[in-house]
């Protein structure tokens, strides 16, 4: 089915009018019914544009009907809402998710020699286009401020002089960068530890009108932390990157934000206080309201105070 058939839009226009207006739009990770809510709640109140990003495990978690059958009922609807597969490992996989009615797919081939990279992005990239779908590639692995430490130091940065040939060469409609985000809840050893703008300048001078993608940027709010340790939880040294310093890389051309561990910490957060407060309760969905609203707050926060993109058209 073609997203077209639902309500979605495709990703490229909303990463467009993003660059264009300085501000990033928000791709948050789902995987039922209560994370694509609290999602679509934030959306709502904020007016904002959103990016719901579905793993291929997340995919294969919900499973293909029931996931799409979200998204055809889903409470809220808007024509600036994009659907989109994050981290597909492989043509197939991109492909099965434009035929399913994803309005965008990434394709992660950050771990492959640059040949192959370029090879697989091109032919999902024409896959994609036949359709109106976009796609998101990646060069340079992400990794944090540990591994500058090891032998492989920067390696693994994105290397701003071939960005253009690989822009040029797999037709991507948007890219992902490695400037010292990590995927997880720890990604900073201290708060000093910072990202690299000179490498993110270099690319944005490179390639101006490509939106760039910003993987593993939650900000791990400590709230959260403190709040799953006092409850129960053993996730003592999570850190996160700092929200001014992803406004700053918002500043230079990273138009789209990818948030995944913030929502598990606030969903998290709020089913153990939920459960440690009210020894009675085991109705389900009394912790998950909670644990939805809880997301949906965050989200807000992130949208308002990190992305910039409440109320854009
Ligand atoms: O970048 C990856 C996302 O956080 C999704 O992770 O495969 O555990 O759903 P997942
Ligand atoms: P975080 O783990 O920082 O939330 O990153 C999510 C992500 O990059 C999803 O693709
Ligand atoms: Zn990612």
């Amino acid at each position: 089915m073609h997203y077209s058939n639902f309500w979605l839009i495709n990703t490229k226009t909303l990463l467009t009018r993003a660059l264009r207006g300085g501000y990033a739009v928000p791709a948050f990770n789902f995987y039922n019914m209560e994370t694509l809510n609290a999602i679509l709640k934030a959306a709502e109140i904020t007016q904002s544009p959103i990016i719901l990003a579905v793993s291929e495990s997340a995919l294969k978690y919900m499973g293909d009907d029931i996931l799409m059958g979200m998204i055809a009922g889903a409470k809220y609807k808007s024509n600036q809402i994009a659907l989109h597969l994050d981290h597909g490992h492989s043509f197939e996989i991109c492909k099965h998710a434009i035929d399913l009615g994803f309005s965008s797919v990434m394709f992660d081939g950050s771990a492959l020699p640059i040949a192959e990279n370029i090879k697989i992005s091109r032919k999902i990239a024409d896959y994609a286009h036949k359709f109106d779908a976009s796609i998101e590639t990646e060069l340079g692995v992400l990794s944090g401020i540990e591994d500058e430490n090891t032998k492989s130091k920067s390696r693994s940065y994105t290397d701003p002089s071939i960005v253009k040939d690989f822009v040029k060469q797999t037709g991507t409609d948007s890219l992902a960068v490695a400037i010292g985000t990590s995927h997880g809840a720890y990604k900073r050893k201290n708060t000093k530890e910072s990202l690299r703008f000179d490498i993110l300048k270099e690319i944005t001078k490179e390639i101006p009108r490509t939106p760039l993608v910003l993987h593993g940027a939650s900000s791990i709010p400590q709230k959260y932390v403190k709040n799953i340790n006092k409850f129960g939880g053993d996730i003592k040294n999570a850190m996160g990157i700092s929200p001014a310093q992803i406004r700053h890389a918002i500043s230079l051309h990273i138009t789209k934000v990818n948030v995944d561990s913030d929502s598990r910490l606030a969903f998290t957060s709020a089913v153990r206080e939920t459960l440690s407060k009210n020894k009675k309760v085991f109705d389900p969905r009394e912790y998950l309201k909670a644990a939805q609203e809880e997301m949906t707050k965050n989200c807000i926060d992130e949208i308002q105070n990190i992305m910039g993109s409440g109320f854009k058209i």
